[in-house]
């Protein structure tokens, strides 16, 4: 069985209020990738319960992730996008590799200890194996690289594990590869606009704190001015970031969206108030994202014609998948 080296594979939850953090952390790296791979991206819907989803809600916003990739530039014709419940080798190889994952490793996760919150008893079960479920995304195409944002490293870690301790338990070197993590830009880990020490999140109580993909320049505007900073002037140096989060977010938003490093953005901006930077990086996002946004909403008119990507999507995934997990079934010796 051949093994490319150059195969893709990343997602993305459905689960509601994408942000400016989905989007720089993961979706616009996705875009770049595909001239020099193979990309295979896929809408996670099988992550999204495991937190309760309404049913209703869950298939509009499965076809807004899929919108979202085809807006931001990613090709459909060329790379491979759908959601993952339509492809049934993901469910099938996380049970194998439910028995290969160690419970301790779970145990470690930091997500699941953040999002389980305090009565972690009352968490489902999908919620603890989670982890399992994304290796299993990975290795049922034996992709080789995986782009995230910096959330996701623990995950990415797990699953190289997991491929390891495949090949080794079954005698099999070399099946699995160990998938890379690629974590790009300027902004890995962008920040609630409320407080620059808390990631933003699609979870987050407060509108305020993030940049949506639905929101209109008016919307971004208001939140970028109403973004937590401090009284000084912007630094000459990153290192003059250091222990200002607030500032540190918004200037690394600025570098990811103008495709700059920080240091850049701080030798055009050093000493400048944010009452004249914040207006700038509004003017920069709105130049960026009303494009996309725009582009986003025309495509959610046309419900059927996202449907009809995802199904061919899926078709071409299984081509892939399916050969994988039939030599896994081999491997592990069922019948
Ligand atoms: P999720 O919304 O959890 O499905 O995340 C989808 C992708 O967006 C993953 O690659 C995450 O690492 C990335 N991501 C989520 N939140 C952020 C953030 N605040 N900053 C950068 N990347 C993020
Ligand atoms: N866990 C990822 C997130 O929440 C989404 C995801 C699921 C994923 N399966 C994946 C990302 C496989 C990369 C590869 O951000």
């Amino acid at each position: 069985m051949d093994q490319p080296q150059n195969r893709v594979f990343s997602g993305v939850q459905p689960t509601g209020n994408l942000h400016l953090g989905n989007y720089l952390g993961a979706i616009r790296n996705f875009v770049g990738l595909q001239h020099t791979h193979e990309c295979i991206y896929c809408v996670v819907d099988m992550h999204a319960i495991t937190v309760w989803q309404d049913p209703k809600e869950l298939a509009a916003n499965t076809r807004e992730v899929a919108a979202a990739y085809i807006a931001a530039g990613i090709d459909p014709s060329t790379n491979i996008i759908f959601n993952q419940s339509k492809v049934s080798a993901h469910a099938e190889l996380a049970w194998i590799l439910n028995c290969v994952v160690r419970i301790g490793w779970l145990n470690r996760m930091t997500q699941f200890k953040d999002k389980a919150g305090k009565d972690r008893e009352k968490a489902s079960v999908g919620l603890y194996t989670y982890p399992v479920l994304m290796a299993a995304d990975i290795l049922a195409y034996r992709a080789t690289h995986v782009p995230v944002g910096e959330d996701q490293k623990q995950h990415l870690e797990l699953a190289r594990d997991t491929a390891q301790k495949f090949n080794n338990d079954f005698g099999s070197p070399d099946f699995f590869p160990l998938p890379e993590p690629l974590i790009m830009g300027a902004a890995t880990r962008v920040m609630s606009l409320r407080d620059g020490t808390k990631k933003m999140s699609k979870s987050d109580p407060s509108d305020l704190s993030r940049i949506t993909m639905r929101d209109s320049a008016d919307d971004i505007a208001k939140k970028i001015r109403k973004a937590q900073t401090d009284p000084e002037p912007l630094p000459e140096s990153v290192e003059g970031l250091e222990g200002r989060p607030g500032a540190d977010n918004l200037v690394g938003i600025y570098a990811a969206l103008s495709d700059k490093t920080k240091a850049d953005v701080l030798a055009e901006f050093a000493g400048a108030q944010f009452s004249v930077f914040k207006p700038a990086l509004a003017d920069l996002a709105v130049e960026k994202l009303s494009p996309i946004t725009n582009e986003m909403k025309r495509l959610m008119e046309d419900p059927a014609y996202i449907d009809g990507i995802l199904e061919k999507g899926a078709v071409r995934a299984r081509a892939i998948a399916d050969p994988i997990l039939a030599r896994v079934r081999e491997i592990a010796g069922f019948i």
